[in-house]
């Protein structure tokens, strides 16, 4: 299944897949699984960091958004930075250029796994891999249940708690910081049998991580031109 990039780049060409995709999150995370908190009126599941910032990789079926997930660069304010900090409460926080937040992993229920091999969350997740390794982040951080430890262990993840298991709601999670190399992608593509290069990337080259780090340097640059003479 064809895994499409999408940013702030490229998000114009996307109109129709990112609102679907607000409505399918919508209906898993506030229907399905009653995340109240996320409740709207409009129906559609958009929270803060829905914002420039924010890098979904969406599964497309023709022009169907079938799955997906959203990356938000750690360098700028994301879930665990400023909801769940006490997620990170032993290892500390893992904020730099490099570091990439996971959020909201999706598959329509008609897509999910049926016990016969690999699922299209595979492919997301090897998705996910690629699109680091293109760019450049080298860590995940991210906020999930504990269900997913053993899944990412077992596909060979580096995977690491930063603190305590901690009930949220009726949820038992954890903050987790994962390495990305590409010993792991391709050993995610051999033990969920998953084809090589699920990404598509229309009118948005690799470059992100360098974008962020150039950015930086422009506001550092002016900041300490300002007291000069
Ligand atoms: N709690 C505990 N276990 C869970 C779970 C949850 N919230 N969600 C999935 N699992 C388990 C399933 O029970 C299943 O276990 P099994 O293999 O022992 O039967 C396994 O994870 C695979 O899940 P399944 O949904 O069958 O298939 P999948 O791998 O194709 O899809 C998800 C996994 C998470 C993408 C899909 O379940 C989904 O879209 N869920 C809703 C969105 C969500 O909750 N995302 C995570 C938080 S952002």
């Amino acid at each position: 299944m064809p895994i499409h990039v999408i940013t702030n780049e490229n998000k114009h060409l996307y109109k129709d897949q990112i609102e679907q995709h607000y409505r399918i999150r919508y209906q898993i995370y506030v229907e399905k699984r009653k995340w109240m908190a996320l409740d709207r009126p409009d129906k559609r599941e958009v929270d803060q960091f829905d914002n420039d910032h924010a890098i979904y990789l969406l599964a497309l079926e023709g022009d169907e958004v079938v799955g997906g997930t959203r990356f938000v660069p750690t360098i700028y304010p994301h879930l665990m930075s400023e909801v769940f900090p006490e997620l990170a409460s032993v290892r500390g926080l893992q904020r730099g250029y490099d570091v990439v937040e996971w959020t909201r992993i999706f598959v329509i229920p008609s897509k999910r796994g049926d016990g016969t091999g690999h699922t299209l969350a595979d492919e997301v997740l090897a998705g996910m891999l690629e699109f680091c390794l293109e760019e450049g982040f080298s860590k995940i951080a991210v906020v999930c249940e504990t269900f997913w430890l053993p899944r990412w262990l077992e596909i060979g993840w580096k995977a690491k708690p930063l603190g305590p298991i901690t009930q949220i709601e009726d949820m038992e999670c954890l903050g987790v910081v994962i390495d990305v190399d590409i010993e792991t992608l391709e050993q995610t593509r051999e033990v969920r049998n998953v084809p090589a290069n699920v990404l598509v990337r229309r009118s948005c080259k690799p470059g992100i991580v360098s974008q962020i780090i150039e950015e930086h340097q422009r506001i550092q640059a002016s900041r300490s031109t300002r007291y000069v003479g």
